[in-house]
């Protein structure tokens, strides 16, 4: 008589199979509290299939040798992101008029709970910010992350580059003391010497022909608006095209050769 097959025993780690008339899944208010995260995330995933994105994202193969120097991009990002934070709070003190700029600072500093902390965070990030992006486009250029096929990654990073500078430069004028009125006009003067484009560069940045009181309110809507939604899209494009196309690996590695490839796999 043929042998009857044993069933497979549930492998471990996996849950038991179901009991009819048991019930599964949270009970207590306190299982429920526990789980409301999960569930919430899985109530969006299940709507969006938002974490198939994220995996793609998160979970990719990266080159051997691949170091410290690789982290430089994600901290000139976490650097953006605490500027945007700590920026927020100081917005809702500032008020960006030439009568009452100067004031406003004054009052953030001495005043507001933890506004002079806040006001250090966002002005020492800043230099963070641009040390962060200088050293980031070293390790690309010196790791030649700039050849084919990321050319178009080094371009948009040139454009976050000036984008940033442009944010010091905007954000220098706003606290409107001696120092970064005189300051502010002698970088607009330097832009206004710029070939072709120069002289109406200088014009947009003054709001006109003269250094004037709608100045500062258009230096502080280019530094609140439109330069930081530029970066964040030209971030996001710019992390899509590092998760399509991979990071580089480091120079010193280098290639197997085709025959010792062919070795390893024959092995196999
Ligand atoms: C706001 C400024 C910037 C942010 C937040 C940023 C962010 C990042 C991040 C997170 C990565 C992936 C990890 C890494 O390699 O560090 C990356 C890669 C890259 N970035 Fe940037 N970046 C910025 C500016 C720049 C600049 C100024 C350049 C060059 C001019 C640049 C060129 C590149 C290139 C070519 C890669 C690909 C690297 C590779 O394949 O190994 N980025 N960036």
């Amino acid at each position: 008589m043929p042998k009857l097959k044993l069933p497979v025993p549930p492998m471990p780690g996996r849950p038991a199979p179901k009991r009819p008339g048991k019930t599964y899944g949270p009970q207590t208010p306190r299982e429920h509290g526990r789980e409301a995260g999960t569930s919430a995330i899985g109530w969006i995933d299940e709507r969006t299939s938002l974490s198939g994105g994220a995996r793609w994202m998160m979970f990719r193969k990266v080159p051997k040798g691949t170091n410290w120097f690789y982290t430089l991009g994600s901290a000139t990002m976490f650097a953006f992101l605490a500027q945007a934070v700590t920026g927020v709070f100081l917005a809702m003190y500032y008020d960006p008029s030439a009568t009452g700029a100067y004031d406003s600072i004054r009052n953030i500093n001495n005043e507001v709970f933890l506004g002079e902390f806040v006001h250090g965070m966002h002005k020492w990030g800043s230099s963070v910010m641009v040390i962060l992006v200088f050293l980031h486009m070293g390790r690309t250029f010196f790791f030649g992350a700039y050849k084919y096929p990321r050319e178009l990654n080094w371009v948009i990073g040139v454009v976050l580059l000036i984008l940033t500078m442009t944010m010091s430069f905007t954000g220098y004028l706003l606290p409107f003391d001696q120092r970064s009125y005189w300051a502010t006009i002698v970088g607009v003067n330097i832009n206004g010497t710029g070939p072709f484009v120069g002289p109406y560069l200088s014009d947009f940045l003054r709001a006109g022909p003269d250094f004037g009181a709608t100045t500062l309110s258009r230096f502080y809507a280019i530094h609140m608006m439109l330069v930081p939604g530029a970066i964040a899209a030209l971030m996001g494009f710019h992390l899509y095209l590092v998760a399509k196309l991979g990071t580089t690996a480091p120079p010193w590695l280098r290639a197997k050769s085709p025959e010792k490839l062919r070795e390893e796999k024959v092995a196999r």
